[in-house]
């Protein structure tokens, strides 16, 4: 089900696979949906993703915002995971990360937009207040996401439940070596653990978009959409959803049969 082209995206009953030019054009892809959503429902709350491959599409929110005065002032979010235990303070925590891509130049209220509380002394009842935040909003209309290597959304890593919901996890060596990069490339100062959105906190999102970018997940791309749904393959639980966009750029895409 792979469409090759700039085609506009749309929101079927069904996962649809976007393979644009490039990493900028599949951004600015996700940014007009969400400009879209907004306009329609301008109190819409959104499911905000970290880590590389989502910023472009804020960098796009940004010049729609300048350029046709996209309003994310009544706008919540909510974002995927948090370290366990990293000061909220430091730029490599997911609140300041979040802070400083969406909520400062998007002009969101920093008091709509919520982070796991990894800093939390209960973290079982972090999580289960994370949910009822969700909740209480009346759940997410949109979730921008990324993929792992191993296939892993929001920090579920292979082995998740499909069911799970917001809850403490360890993280897998793989991922930690990924992430080293954001922490001066020391493995050992990346958090072992995460407070994370589970697959089934994400699955209750009205619409999901993931996008990746580059020949380091095409493997991942793969196994999600056309290998077997299964624990072992957390982003494969993605395909039990009515509204799915999947947004590649050819390398991401290299892989699809
Ligand atoms: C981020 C998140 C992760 C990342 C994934 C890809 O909040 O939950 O699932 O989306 O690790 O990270 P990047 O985009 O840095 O390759």
């Amino acid at each position: 089900m792979t469409t090759t082209t700039t085609a506009p995206m749309h929101t079927s009953s069904s996962l649809r696979v976007i393979v644009a030019v490039d990493a900028e054009s599949a951004a600015r892809m996700a940014a007009e949906r969400i400009s879209a959503l907004i306009r329609t429902r301008p109190t819409a709350v959104l499911g905000v993703a970290t880590g590389s491959t989502p910023s472009p599409v804020y960098r796009a929110l940004q010049t729609l915002r300048r350029t046709e005065g996209l309003d994310l002032t009544r706008a919540s979010a909510f974002a995927l995971d948090e370290y366990v235990g990293i000061d909220p303070r430091r730029s490599q925590s997911y609140r300041s990360v979040i802070d400083a891509e969406v909520t400062r130049p998007l002009g969101l209220d920093p008091l709509r937009v919520a982070v796991p509380d990894g800093s939390a002394p209960d973290l079982v009842e972090a999580g289960r207040a994370y949910e009822e935040g969700i909740r209480s909003t009346g759940g997410v209309d949109l979730q921008i996401l990324g993929i792992g290597h191993n296939g892993h959304i929001g920090f579920n890593e292979p082995g998740s439940a499909h069911d799970s919901l917001t809850r403490t996890v360890d993280l897998t060596p793989e991922t930690r070596e990924a992430n080293a990069r954001f922490f001066d490339g020391r493995i050992d100062q990346v958090p072992t653990r995460a407070l994370t959105q589970g697959i089934g906190t994400i699955l209750r999102a009205r619409e999901i978009v993931l996008l990746a970018f580059g020949p380091g997940k095409a493997a991942a791309v793969a196994r999600a959409l056309e290998g077997a749904i299964e624990r072992s393959s957390p982003a494969s639980a993605l395909r039990k959803h009515r509204a799915v966009t999947i947004l590649l750029d050819k390398a991401a895409a290299s892989m699809l049969g």
